[in-house]
């Protein structure tokens, strides 16, 4: 009998399962309820006293084994399932969500996006990468012409002529190509110029451009149009209209808005006048809105482009664009409250 017993001894100790089964069909043919160890147990009567102890040590050595091995394998072949249920902790509290915050250039062209949308303006788009037409000729710049110096150009190739544009009044030219009057569109963008980086210009930058094109559009349609906007912006509508030149508007104008000389700010950034300059516009050339196709005979209309790092930086008071490139997060969280 005990012999037995230290049979079922080494088998234990040899037991080497393939898998779970394997562990689960030694478990039952060992301590079920039909299992060896039980029978061992029911047969120790039958033993003669003095075989008893030796015979109930044996087995209780086997149980003892048993257990232990099935102890082990159950560890070695549930380890992935138990020790993940393990570490999810349901009651935990909730890990907190660190949100990010918005650029504030992505800001404030919502905020004028959103100004614009309220009479009627849509929002398009072209390519930052621009042939010769869109950005120069077709806005009254021909080859030669003086004006395209005042814009620095990064050109990509010659003949013909890539680049990346130097300003959004190329996507008017796209807008008009592809669409009938009335137009009413704003187009946000980058741009990039062939200029010095310092704390007031940078080698790209943002603007947005405006236009109108509808049957006897005037100045004065332009005027209250930049009122309307500069109060929902700054909240001041105290502006002047400037004469000045572009080559794809005419007359043209730049926009100055009082910002008032209630700080020693206010005298720094507007050099003690109290007048900033914030954008240019006109009333669209006849010449740019034939090389569109818009009959200049019955179409008028008005454009209008200004920078938003300017605007953003004025708002925020931020004194050098330079920051805005930066990603620097401690100072981009300071706009986490921003809409
Ligand atoms: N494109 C001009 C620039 O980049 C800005 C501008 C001026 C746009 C007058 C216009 C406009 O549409 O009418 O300097």
């Amino acid at each position: 009998m005990i012999s037995e017993i230290e049979k079922k001894i080494k088998e234990v100790k040899s037991f080497n399962p393939k898998d779970f089964k394997d562990v689960e069909n030694f478990r039952i043919k060992y301590i079920g309820k039909k299992g060896f160890i039980n029978h061992f147990f029911s047969e120790f009567k039958k033993v003669k006293s003095s075989d008893k102890k030796a015979y109930g040590l044996a087995i209780n050595e086997l149980k003892k084994l048993t257990i232990q091995k099935l102890e082990d394998l159950n560890y070695k072949f549930n380890s992935v399932n138990t020790s993940s249920i393990e570490k999810e902790d349901l009651t935990r509290p909730f890990s907190v969500l660190e949100l990010g915050s918005r650029h504030p250039i992505s800001i404030i062209r919502d905020k004028i996006i959103e100004i614009f949308y309220k009479i009627g303006f849509d929002v398009s788009e072209g390519p930052e990468i621009e042939d010769d037409w869109h950005n120069f000729t077709a806005l009254n710049l021909p080859e030669h012409h003086p004006a395209r110096d005042m814009q620095d150009t990064f050109f990509i190739e010659k003949n013909p002529d890539f680049l990346l544009r130097t300003h959004t009044s190329s996507v008017q030219i796209r807008h008009m190509e592809n669409n009938n009057p009335p137009i009413r569109t704003i187009s946000p963008g980058r741009v990039y110029r062939n200029e010095d980086i310092s704390a007031r210009s940078h080698c790209f930058f943002h603007q947005i451009e405006g236009l109108y094109i509808d049957k006897k559009v005037s100045f004065s349609d332009l005027k209250q149009t930049l009122i309307y906007f500069t109060k929902e912006l700054f909240g001041k509508s105290k502006i002047r209209l400037r004469p000045s030149y572009f080559p794809f508007t005419e007359p043209s104008a730049e926009v100055d808005i009082y910002w008032g000389l209630n700080s020693e700010t206010d005298y720094r950034i507007t050099k003690g006048t109290g007048w900033l300059e914030i954008m240019g516009c006109g009333m669209v050339d006849p010449n740019v809105l034939e090389n569109c196709k818009i009959n200049s005979n019955d179409f008028s209309g008005f454009a209008f482009g200004m920078g938003i790092e300017r605007i953003t930086m004025l708002l925020y008071q931020i004194e050098d664009i330079r920051i805005l490139y930066e990603n620097d997060s401690r100072f981009i969280n300071q706009f986490k409250n921003s809409i």
